[in-house]
């Protein structure tokens, strides 16, 4: 594998086939795209451009129509399935809106649930850390089903920063918190970053690009633009703008 690069796509289309017509939607339309060790990278776009859908394909959970995909070294796609979730499992954190809280478990459980399966350790004091600085109000013990939006979303996150993964990927995962607890989650990911975590982010939020080491700007299901080091005005600019075609 090449040393830092942690993601790889090329020429990815993702098509959906609909209804009794069987009319095709084309989705995603072939995005290449890289990205690095330690990489603080955002994926911004209007609703309905393909955000949500180019990070299940990067991250291994929706195969694409065509194109390639390379995940830290393979394509998940041709892995056996105990492979690829074993590759979930121990080197990926997902902080997906309503995605991968367990229901049957209490808050505290599903924040370790990772740790348990790989038979780590788990650091209690370091979880109810976490929660704090999380500002989560709840009680450890809740199930997850009782809690709010944010405070399940609190839960997804404190989970990815036990386990020590390489790549995050985090949709909108700010989308259900208030701005206090929106710029907590800001700074954790970016510690993880810090650490060598690719963390790689969906948000509507053009401050919290803006402090990303890179946006990738999609629109109609393309990317459309890359920014290094974005800034507000340009991430505006990329999002409103219709000189581009
Ligand atoms: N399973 C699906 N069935 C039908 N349409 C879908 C499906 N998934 C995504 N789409 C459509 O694909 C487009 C991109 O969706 P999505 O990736 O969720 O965009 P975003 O996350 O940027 O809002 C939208 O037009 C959406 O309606
Ligand atoms: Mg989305």
């Amino acid at each position: 594998m090449t040393t830092n690069k942690t993601i790889v796509l090329y020429d990815v289309t993702k098509d959906i086939v609909l209804g009794k017509e069987q009319k095709t939607l084309k989705i995603l339309k072939d995005v290449s795209l890289e990205a690095y060790k330690g990489e603080f990278l955002s994926i911004v776009g209007p609703s309905g451009s393909g955000k949500t859908s180019l990070l299940h394909c990067m991250s291994g959970l929706a195969k694409p129509t065509q194109g390639s995909v390379e995940i830290l070294g393979s394509n998940p796609y041709q892995l056996s399935s105990s492979k690829i979730s074993e590759l979930r499992r121990t080197k990926i954190g997902f902080i997906f809106q309503s995605y991968n809280l367990v229901a049957a478990l209490p808050a505290f459980e599903n924040i370790v649930l990772p740790l348990r399966l790989a038979k780590k350790k788990v650091d209690k004091k370091k979880v109810y850390s976490l929660l704090e600085q999380l500002n989560f109000k709840a009680s450890a013990n809740s199930y997850v089903d009782s809690l709010s939006g944010g405070e399940q979303q609190k839960i997804a996150i404190a989970r990815v920063l036990v386990s020590d993964c390489q790549i995050v990927f985090a949709d909108e995962p700010t989308g259900a918190l208030d701005s206090a607890s929106g710029k907590m989650v800001y700074d954790l990911l970016k510690y993880l970053t810090e650490r060598g975590v690719s963390v790689v982010m969906v948000t509507h939020d053009i401050e919290m690009a803006s402090a990303t080491d890179r946006a990738l700007i999609m629109r109609d299901g393309q990317l459309v633009d890359t920014i290094i080091q974005p800034k507000d005005a340009q991430l505006f600019e990329a999002l409103n703008g219709n000189k581009r075609r």
